[in-house]
This record gives C-alpha cells, sequence and structure tokens, in this order.
C-alpha cells in the first residue's frame, strides 16, 4: 500500500511532493533521481525566448528571497524541441510533467496551448498568470476575476480532456477567493497557490533599491504563514485538488499545508538551500504515515477535526 498517494483532478502523484515552477530544473537530476518526486513542474515559459531582467535581481531578506528573474527562458519552440525530450528521457511513467508557461494577451496563451497539445509527454499545463495583459494597460492577469473566468474558458476549450489545468494563483489580491472561484467556473481542474508576494529592500546605507528593477516578488519560509492563510481560505471556498506551494523547507510544513486542504505541495526556494529538500520531505511524510498509520489523503483538509 502506498500510503503516499494522491493527485490533483486527473493526475495521479506517487507521493504529495512536487516543485514550484522557476526554482527547479532537470540539472537537479544529478543529485537524486527526479522519479522520487511526485511530479515535476517545469520553469515557466513563454511564447518567445526572454533573457530576463538585469541583475541584481536576487536578494535575501529575513527567511526569504525577493527575486526579479523576468521569466527568462528559451521559449517555446526551444522547450519544446530541446528540454521536453530531455525530460522526457529523465521520467518514468510515474513521474508526471507539468508545464508552466505565460503569454501577454488571451490568443497567445491560447496558441501557446495548442503548440503544446502537439507535444507527446506532458500531463498537465500550470497557467501562469502573474503577468500583464497587455490589452488591459498591463493589468496582471491573475488580479482581475473576469480576465481569469474569460482565459481559464479558452484554454479550457482549447486543451485534451486527458490533461489537467492548472491555475496558479498570485496573492497580490484583495480575494483570492474571487479570483480562485472565477477560475473553477471557468473549468479549470485544479489550483495552484501562491505565487510570490510583492517586496522590496533597500540598501539602508546607500538607498538604492538591492534589485534593479526595485522590487520583485517574495518567497521562502517568511511567506509560509500568508500561503497558508491562502490555502485554507481557497480549499474552504472551492471543490477543486489545490497544489499549495510557499515558504515550505520541511515535512512538517508540507503536513500544515496538508491539513488547511492541499492535495499536494510543491517545494520552492527551500531547493536553493538544500538540493535535497524535497526528498527530505518526502521521506518525512512516509515516516510521518507509517507512524500514525494512516494514508496521506485522509488527513487533506482536515485542520479542525483531527487529532
Ligand atoms: C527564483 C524564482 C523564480 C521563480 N520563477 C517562477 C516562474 O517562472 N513561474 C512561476 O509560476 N513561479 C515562479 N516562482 C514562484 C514559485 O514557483 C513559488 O510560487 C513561490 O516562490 C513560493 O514558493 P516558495 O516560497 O517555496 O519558493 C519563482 C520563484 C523564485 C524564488
Amino acid at each position: 500500500m502506498n500510503r503516499l498517494s494522491t493527485g490533483l483532478k486527473k493526475i495521479v502523484f506517487k507521493n504529495p511532493v512536487t516543485v514550484a515552477s522557476g526554482t527547479f530544473g532537470k540539472e537537479y537530476n544529478q543529485y537524486f533521481d527526479l522519479n522520487k518526486l511526485g511530479a515535476i513542474v517545469t520553469k515557466t515559459i513563454t511564447n518567445n525566448p526572454k533573457a530576463g531582467n538585469h541583475p541584481p535581481r536576487l536578494v535575501e531578506t529575513t527567511g526569504g528571497l525577493i527575486n526579479s528573474i523576468g521569466l527568462q527562458n528559451p521559449g517555446i519552440v526551444r522547450f519544446c524541441r530541446d528540454i521536453l525530450p530531455e525530460y522526457r528521457s529523465i521520467l518514468d511513467e510515474t513521474t508526471p510533467l507539468i508545464v508552466s508557461f505565460s503569454a501577454s494577451t488571451i490568443n497567445e496563451f491560447v496558441d501557446m496551448i495548442k503548440t503544446l497539445e502537439d507535444n507527446e509527454g506532458i500531463e498537465g499545463y500550470e497557467v501562469n498568470i502573474s503577468c500583464p495583459n497587455v490589452e488591459k494597460e498591463g493589468i496582471s492577469f491573475g488580479v482581475d476575476a473576469p480576465q481569469v473566468y474569460e482565459l481559464t474558458n479558452k484554454l479550457r476549450k482549447a486543451i485534451s480532456s486527458k490533461r489537467e489545468l492548472i491555475i496558479k494563483l498570485t496573492p497580490n489580491v484583495t480575494d483570492i477567493t474571487e479570483i480562485a472561484i472565477a477560475a473553477v467556473d471557468a473549468g479549470c481542474d485544479s489550483l495552484a497557490l501562491i505565487n510570490t508576494l510583492m517586496g522590496m529592500k533597500i540598501d539602508w546605507c546607500s538607498g538604492k533599491p538591492m534589485i534593479k528593477k526595485g522590487f520583485g516578488g517574495l518567497s521562502g519560509p517568511a511567506i509560509m504563514p500568508i500561503a497558508l492563510y491562502n490555502v485554507f481560505k481557497v480549499a474552504n471556498k472551492v471543490d477543486v485538488p489545490i497544489l499549495a506551494m510557499g515558504g515550505i523547507t520541511s515535512y512538517q510544513d508540507a503536513l500544515e499545508f496538508i491539513f488547511a486542504g492541499a492535495s499536494a505541495v510543491a517545494v520552492g526556494t527551500a531547493n536553493f538551500v538544500n538540493p535535497y529538500s524535497t526528498v527530505d520531505v518526502i521521506t518525512g511524510l512516509k515516516d510521518y504515515c507509517i507512524k500514525n498509520d494512516i494514508a496521506i489523503t485522509k488527513i487533506i483538509g482536515k485542520t479542525l477535526t483531527f487529532c
């Protein structure tokens, strides 16, 4: 019996642990067999290659990290030609591959998903909506419920029913449940949350921002209580599986998210501190399940009733 088995709506995970987009790559295969993971989520790709923002674009804060990478990526053509086959050669059939992608108009999102649909070896899509919509004065897709509804609805119609459609939510909104409801009503299979929180750090000596662009996205343990609260709120409002992330560094952190309502969790910034973080979390969850004689699915969302 595999006590760690869980999943999203259409994807089975052999354990609840995957990686947060942009914090992990196939290079980690030199540290451990990537097939130990419940799934892999790729770095967000865009239609055209992106060089990313000028450095400095990473700065540490107390318990956290601010990044302003600017979605540096090789673009969808190179992704499908080079990166996807490399992942598929590493991953076996027990390790689903989830492709994260982003665009600057709804039509561009739809065109990208059509291209991805022509490629084998993808079990799901994580749609990164924390990006500006150039047709709506650059307002981020993810902060506007009607835009999220329209985008999700169009993507739903463009993808095969076998592949998971995951919408990744930004916490930089007044009410994250409003956005979650829009995505669910429009037909997403599951939700991922949270993306980074906007943050800033200034060199107190010179007065200069320590990120070239001035600000960036805060991640790491500092954001975990906020992420947990958002997951709890969303899980109590909608009835789709949640892939949770935000500051997870240990199996105990992962358990908190599972109790709050997550079906699976992603480890992000912790990968930079300890490349074995994900496998350590898996080992910890396994021992916990054996010790308590339970299956992990039994405690999803049971924060108030379990114990
Ligand atoms: C350096 C860095 C790059 C990131 N790149 C992406 C990205 O390409 N796409 C995305 O959806 N999220 C990206 N994120 C956000 C993470 O996937 C995750 O949602 C966030 O960092 C919270 O998890 P954590 O605190 O465990 O890192 C990035 C985060 C970091 C630190």
